[in-house]
């Protein structure tokens, strides 16, 4: 494990950040949270989330708040009985919403579509019917892999509706990695499209599904929605078109109501070993936290505000914030399908204006993306309706945070930098805006009714000024129930480390500032962080072994100035493989994008004739990211064979 000093050292200049910024008086007023909130969780936090709970329709009271008998696996609202879709749909039609607009669309080609409550309510009833005709029952899974389009929407709130657990999988991974997911959660429909728009171009995702299901006996049809319409192969008996067997159902679907520990969906996210772990969700503890996170965090007026999280639905983001949280709370999105510069750099500024879009959630790596593109371009369009900037996904740099500030929230705006993780399910620590007085580049401090520390290596918490581990103290209503078909190893990643205290390991590393303020650091443990997305370094080292010019790999998270980190491997090539150059190179970049995703492909790949290892054999990647990030080299004494580093440099000077 990385020593949380080994990162702070580049960080370090975060901690001498001593802006900070008041919420506005005009703000505070109106604001949907109060100081008030904390005193109140610290007084009671079941009672706290008991009333947090109120913001939902429950079918059948529950009869205790949380069961933590048979911790770390919980239970939270025990006995409540409730509907996830009915919850996120019907219920705000019946309060005489139906005409308000859930959902504005727009694709990538430009193409629109504005969705009301009535329609949303519509579409998933239809939906729900049509899975429901294909046989399939509460519990069973489905994997969602689709792009940025409606139906995704309609597809994972009929699963919800029916009670069947779905497993949305982000459309950029690759057929291979679909196929693990499918084949771990024994999903018996796959719902895809022909092909999604990407920058401009039509690409055929179906032949992807194709390929992964030949092998994935669990699957008993493909339901493909037409995007592009692009042809595709169609195998008899298993593949239908969403439009001939949605389009003619009942627009009549009656809800029943499940479990509050119903399982509500499977997310896949990365781990410190090459297979990715199926991070469980319930309903009624899940729904109760995004719903309270929307309202509070982004201060969300469903009658006036525009809301637009512009994350992908394949990642958990998508799934509690545009989909489960704003849903849930009535609010009005925009749902983007495509790249931020396609057709022009000027786009999501362009999208904001014609929306009047007021509250925005988004990611470091893509402001920092815009800061590289010229604050020009975001100054054409007017923006003077955002008045709460989100951030979620990676530390934010002050440098990236105030520019936010200054040239999209018109230094007006409050930015909430919000930590959580696909684990926890929703926003756990992030300023309140109208509450919080913001430092650029902080997270600040636990929401209401959230617990989490910094504590040292013996599970001692650190005093202000102090670093370490960060860990969550006390359950939460969204945490994950564990890792599907893996109870063991939902032991092993978050609770063994500091088993003793009964803490949750986030596998981050985080300071206090001298006023307690948290500052996130970075992951502790063997996971990149590249563009906000979570990759393994075993994941992408097993890809490289997998193929037949690799001998051996070892890949390390290098800082890179947008994407915040990027993948670079080490590489020991098989004997004819050494005189192939370029070529080899060119060919595992391919391969890597193949077997994980284009998400994956390392920025670069170097050939070495050693690896750094301890006695032991483990790889010293601590190493390997001095080489990487082209410092001088770390204290090496510790490797069997001292002079491996030497012939590391040597190669590749001599290489370059
Ligand atoms: C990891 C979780 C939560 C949705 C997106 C990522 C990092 C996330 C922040 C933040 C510093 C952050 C952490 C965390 N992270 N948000 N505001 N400041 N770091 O979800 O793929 O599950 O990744 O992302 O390292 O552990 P994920």
């Amino acid at each position: 494990m990385t020593q949380p000093s080994d990162q702070s050292a580049a960080l370090d200049n975060l901690l001498n950040e001593s802006r900070a910024f008041p919420p506005s008086e005009e703000f505070a007023a109106q604001a949907n949270a109060t100081s008030a909130l904390y005193a109140e969780a610290d007084a009671d936090r079941e009672a706290f989330w008991a009333k947090q709970a109120e913001r939902l329709h429950w079918d059948t009271p529950w009869t205790k708040v949380l069961d933590w008998d048979d911790a770390p696996f919980a239970k939270w609202f025990v006995g409540g009985k409730l509907n996830v879709a009915y919850n996120c749909v019907d219920r705000h039609v019946e309060s005489g919403h139906g005409d308000q607009v859930a959902i504005h669309w727009e694709g990538e080609p430009g193409d629109r579509r504005t969705i009301t409550y009535a329609d949303l309510k519509r579409e998933v009833s239809k939906a729900a019917n049509a899975l429901a005709s294909l046989g399939l029952r509460a519990g069973d899974r489905v994997a969602i892999y689709m792009p940025m389009i409606p139906e995704t929407v309609f597809a994972m709130l009929a699963s919800a509706r029916l009670g069947l657990t779905h497993s949305v999988v982000f459309g950029g991974f690759s057929s291979e990695a679909l196929r693990t997911r499918i084949e771990d959660a024994e999903a018996k429909l796959v719902i895809t499209v022909d092909g999604q728009y990407r920058r401009g171009q039509a690409l055929p995702l179906k032949p992807a599904v194709d390929e992964a299901v030949a092998r994935t006996p669990s699957v008993r049809n493909v339901l493909v929605v037409r995007r592009t319409g692009t042809d595709v192969d169609f195998t008899p008996d298993r593949d239908l078109w969403w439009h001939e067997l949605v389009d003619g159902q009942s627009e009549e679907h009656t809800p029943e109501a499940f479990d509050a520990e119903h399982p509500l969906y499977i997310l896949y996210t990365s781990g410190t070993t090459g297979k990715p772990k199926g991070i469980l969700h319930t309903s009624g503890g899940y729904l109760t936290q995004v719903a309270y996170t929307h309202h509070n965090v982004f201060d969300l007026k469903p009658d006036t505000d525009v809301y637009w999280c512009a994350a992908d639905v394949g990642w958990v983001t998508g799934h509690s914030y545009i989909v489960y949280g704003p849903l849930a709370n009535r609010a009005t999105s925009v749902m983007y399908e495509g790249t931020p510069n396609t057709p022009h750099e000027g786009r999501w500024w362009e999208i904001v204006q014609r929306y009047k879009v007021s509250i925005l959630y988004t990611a470091p790596t893509t402001i920092r993306t815009f800061m590289k593109w010229g604050a020009d371009i975001p100054a054409r369009y007017d923006l003077s309706s955002l008045r709460v900037l989100g951030s979620v996904g990676e530390p934010i740099n002050p440098e990236a945070w105030m520019w936010y500030r200054e040239h999209i929230g018109g230094n007006r705006a409050p930015i909430v930098d919000t930590w959580w993780q696909t684990e926890t399910g929703a926003i756990m620590i992030s300023p309140l805006p109208g509450v919080t007085a913001t430092k650029p580049g902080s997270a600040m401090a636990p929401l209401p009714g959230i617990a989490a520390k910094v504590v040292d290596d013996t599970g001692a918490e650190v005093g202000k000024g102090g670093g370490g581990y960060l860990v969550l103290d006390q359950p939460w209503p969204s945490m994950l129930r564990g890792i599907w078909g893996d109870d063991q190893r939902y032991r092993d990643t978050y609770w063994s480390r500091f088993a003793e205290q009964g803490y949750y390991f986030a596998g981050d590393g985080a300071k206090y500032d001298d006023d307690g303020a948290i500052w996130l650091l970075g992951r502790v443990d063997d996971v990149m962080n590249v563009s906000g997305h979570r990759i393994s370094t075993t994941e992408v080292e097993s890809a490289l072994v997998s193929h037949p010019s690799v001998a051996e790999a070892a890949v390390v998270g290098a800082t890179d100035p947008t994407t915040g980190q990027g993948i670079v491997a080490f590489v020991i090539l098989r004997g004819d493989a050494k005189d192939q150059g370029e070529q080899v190179i060119k060919a595992l970049r391919d391969h890597v994008s193949k077997e994980i995703g284009p998400i994956a492909k390392p920025r670069q790949i170097m050939v070495v004739p050693e690896l750094p290892k301890t006695r032991s054999g483990k790889i010293m990647r601590r190493l390997l990211r001095d080489v990487a990030e082209n410092r001088q080299i770390g204290d090496v004494t510790t490797l069997a064979d001292s002079s491996v580093m030497d012939l590391i440099s040597a190669g590749l000077k001599s290489g370059s």
